[in-house]
């Protein structure tokens, strides 16, 4: 598929995977992009996971078709972009592989093999020119891994920007790129914001018309969206207000507080999202936590702690850099209510978190003590 004078997507469909990264859960498949520059000399740009080798080979050949390739470019050493490499070369054998100087270690030790016939080590800055096309090399370190290289073609104004503006879902089926890549962006990327600022700070002199991402189609019309995105999310600002309820409920007694909770914040005026953790896919609940300005959480006490889902939840929250947000608690005991502490605790090295000052304390079910407290809650989301 023809996307530039000279640009060509060859990437591929993934329909058979579940769990992307082992973790993700992708209904709707996830896209392996890459692509293929046709000039003097001929580059291509990043490989695609190994069950899908052939494919792409056979799409790099319907684009070249019986040319040679002079440079293999790899920006990223994940397996879903590096894992054809080998059978790459066993076609191409003489062509240069263009990466970081991290990323032929990381190759030494993904395929046993740093390939150092074949190797052309680039830095943060580095030129290399196709004939009509010019491209510049822009390491991106921690976004998400610290090889990143992106690449910017100064001839058709293309960044190629590997991971950076990726979402989930294959690029066959549609859906709304704004929300897939905010869960992209928060599940896998989310705690390196201050990296993403760097590059979005790098790149910020290049005159983009295209932006090729690893995952998720092409970008291009309005990039200033895109791009506005990225730099809202990298700064852990909201980009909505509203309240996400997050929650857990062992007999229902606290899913009946947050329902009512969520009916007195919507009376209020307030959008809400409500996630219940042991049977939502969690990557939705982690960005809408990034994505709105307020969060509650509401659990059970359990084993002198918190119950499960919770906790794993808050971990993704804490260990993605969560930070300047107002976020209210309730907890359920039924003999020793501890939760409200534990989710205190966990949170108390998140920047910036502002607790609202009432605290629902639920014994067992709600009564009217603890009715008029969710009642101070809501009010005070409501105000705030
Ligand atoms: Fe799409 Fe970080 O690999």
């Amino acid at each position: 598929m023809k996307i530039g004078n000279d640009i060509y997507y060859i990437g591929v469909n993934d329909h058979n995977i579940s769990l992307f990264e082992g973790q993700y859960r992708v209904p709707y498949g996830m896209s392996y992009n890459s692509y293929v520059i046709k000039d003097e000399k001929i580059a291509v740009i990043d490989t695609v996971e190994a069950g899908f080798t052939d494919t792409w080979l056979n799409n790099l050949k319907n684009a070249i078709g019986n040319k040679q390739v002079d440079y293999l470019i790899i920006q990223h050493m994940e397996p879903d972009h590096s894992g054809s490499i080998n059978g790459f070369l066993k076609v191409y054998p003489n062509a240069k592989i263009v990466s970081s100087q991290r990323s032929f270690v990381m190759m030494k030790q993904f395929f046993g093999n740093d390939y150092t016939d074949n190797q052309m080590v680039i830095e943060n800055g580095s030129l290399l020119s196709l004939g009509k096309h010019d491209l510049t090399f822009v390491s991106a370190p921690m976004v998400h891994w610290p090889e990143v290289t992106v690449t910017f073609d100064k001839t058709e104004g293309v960044l190629f920007s590997a991971d950076a503006f990726g979402k989930f879902g294959a690029n066959d089926v549609s859906d709304k790129w704004e929300r897939e890549a905010c869960k992209y962006y928060f599940g896998i990327v989310g705690k390196f914001g201050p990296q993403v600022q760097v590059v979005l700070k790098k790149i910020n002199d290049f005159d983009i018309k295209k932006i090729c991402p690893a995952h998720g189609p092409v970008l291009e019309e309005n990039l200033s969206y895109y791009i506005g995105l990225y730099d809202t999310w990298s700064r852990y600002l909201p980009q909505k207000s509203g309240v996400v309820i997050a929650y857990t409920s062992v007999y229902g007694n606290t899913k009946k507080a947050v329902l009512e909770l969520a009916d007195l914040l919507k009376k209020g005026g307030k959008d809400v999202k409500l996630y219940n953790l042991a049977r939502c896919d969690m990557t939705d609940a982690i960005a809408d936590a990034f994505c709105y300005d307020k969060l509650v959480l509401a659990t059970t006490t359990y084993n002198s702690e918190i119950f499960p889902f919770m906790r794993e939840f808050i971990s993704h929250l804490t260990e993605r850099n969560y930070q300047g947000r107002v976020i209210g608690l309730i907890e359920n005991g039924s003999w020793a209510p501890m939760a409200n502490k534990v989710m205190k605790n966990m949170l108390e090295k998140s920047k910036n978190i502002q607790f609202t000052p009432t605290c629902v304390k639920i014994l067992s079910s709600l009564n009217e003590e603890s009715k008029g407290q969710l009642e101070m809650l809501a009010r005070e989301l409501i105000e705030n």
